[in-house]
């Protein structure tokens, strides 16, 4: 028996595991920069400020629905929390 060539290929593995836990770490961080347009300062927006982000999210498709005043666009991404993605402007 040689117990060598086993530990060379248990080595390679691990060298390898660590390597793929770096791409995934690396593919994580890289997420896109925070570009997504931020919730309007204005007079039909500012009312939903005070509220909590569940809370707002309740009113925004009342308006933001396909045969809506500012009907959301085809590609729009899945929209369930609104406020995970348009953030407030301070
Ligand atoms: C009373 C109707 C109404 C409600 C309720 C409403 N919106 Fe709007 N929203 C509009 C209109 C009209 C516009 C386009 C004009 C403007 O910028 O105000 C708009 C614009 C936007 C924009 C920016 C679009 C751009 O081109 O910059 C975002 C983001 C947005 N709304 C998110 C939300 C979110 C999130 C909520 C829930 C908290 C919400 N809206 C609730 C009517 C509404
Ligand atoms: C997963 C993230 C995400 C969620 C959740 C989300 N959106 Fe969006 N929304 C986007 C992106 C990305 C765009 C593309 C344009 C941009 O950069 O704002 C967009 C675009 C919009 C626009 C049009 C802006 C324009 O260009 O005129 C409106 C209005 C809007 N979203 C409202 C909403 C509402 C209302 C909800 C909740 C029902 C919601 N969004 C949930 C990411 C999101």
């Amino acid at each position: 028996m040689n117990p060598e060539p086993n530990k060379k290929r248990t080595r390679i593995l691990n060298i390898l595991f660590i390597l793929s836990c770096l791409g995934i770490l690396a593919f994580l961080l890289k997420a896109p920069p925070e570009s997504t347009k931020k919730i309007p300062r204005d007079e039909i927006h500012l009312k939903f400020y005070p509220l909590g982000k569940k809370e707002a999210e309740k009113h925004c498709e009342t308006c933001h629905f396909p045969e809506g005043p500012s009907p959301l666009p085809a590609d729009h991404p899945p929209k369930y929390r609104c406020l995970f993605c348009h953030k407030k402007q301070s």
